[in-house]
């Protein structure tokens, strides 16, 4: 089953073109990852699918739903945990979670309930009663997680769930990925790293100027791309190089990075 179906989608910000006809499917109980540079038109991807701005054109239909017609309905099947946390700092760990029950209209028992269960499984016990001000980057990443799961999405969006963090969080962070996954969870998330995409995708797509320019399994793709050559894993996407089989002369001085930036 396909659980998030996009065809033709575009956005521009005035006359810069972010996302120039994006065309991709992902099924259900799979991880799709969409990789890019910073600027490549990831987070604006994520903000269309999960209702927050409008597509220029195109169609997409998440949970079955479509997206222009039926935005409620879409947004009741997903969760997104964004590139910039939706952690409140001035209330602990706790009552965070606490909080999001209330906005699901969870009753009290059963948001403490929940909220209990989710600071067990992401080992945040010890924290729980402390604000996040406290915490490591990985402990903030992993409630802000625990956060998108208390309405018990059946589609989450990843926008940069590793960025900044250290290697052991973001191994911890993978297994969590993985684990949803094999809960029957599907999920779309966006990373720099060739090396998160190649370890969690089913599938990956490469975004470059608006494009999706190579799409397949991580092993297609490794075959592909010039930034999977083993000894580049490690960084994220050089600007400018996601492109397959660009000649070495075309490159030159010019990246995705270096395009004028609105604001
Ligand atoms: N609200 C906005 N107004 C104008 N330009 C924007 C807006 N949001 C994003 N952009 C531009 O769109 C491009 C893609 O941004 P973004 O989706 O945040 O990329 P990524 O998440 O891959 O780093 C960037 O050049 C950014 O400056
Ligand atoms: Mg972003």
């Amino acid at each position: 089953m396909i659980m998030i179906e996009i065809r033709g989608l575009r956005k521009s910000f005035g006359d810069h073109v972010v996302l120039d006809g994006i065309d991709l499917d992902v099924a259900r109980a799979t991880i799709f990852a969409l990789l890019g540079p910073n600027g490549a038109g990831k987070t604006t991807m994520v903000q269309i699918l999960s209702t927050l701005i409008g597509a220029d054109a195109g169609q997409a239909r998440v949970a079955g739903h479509n997206l222009a017609h039926e935005p409620d309905a879409v947004r009741a099947a997903i969760g997104v945990t964004g590139q910039f946390s939706a952690v409140d700092n001035l209330l602990t760990g706790e009552e965070n979670l606490l909080l999001m029950a209330d906005l699901h209209h969870l009753g009290r028992s059963e948001g403490r309930l929940r909220a209990a269960a989710l600071l067990d499984r992401f080992d945040l016990v010890d924290a729980a009663r402390k604000t996040p001000a406290t915490y490591s980057g990985g402990m903030r990443r992993r409630l802000d997680l625990a956060m998108t799961l208390v309405g018990d999405p059946r589609i989450i969006f990843l926008d940069e769930p590793t960025t900044g963090l250290d290697p052991r969080s973001r191994h911890t962070m993978w297994q969590i990925i993985r684990d949803l996954v094999a809960s029957g969870v599907t999920i779309l998330l966006t990373t720099q790293y060739l090396e998160e995409a190649d370890q969690l995708a089913d599938r990956l797509a490469v975004l470059d100027r608006g494009k999706l320019v190579a799409q397949g399994t991580p092993g297609e793709l490794k075959r592909r791309i010039p930034g999977g050559h083993p000894d580049r894993r490690q960084r994220p996407v050089p600007a400018g190089r996601a492109r397959p089989a660009r000649p070495r002369s075309a490159r030159g001085q010019r990246s995705l990075g270096s395009h004028p930036r609105p604001r």
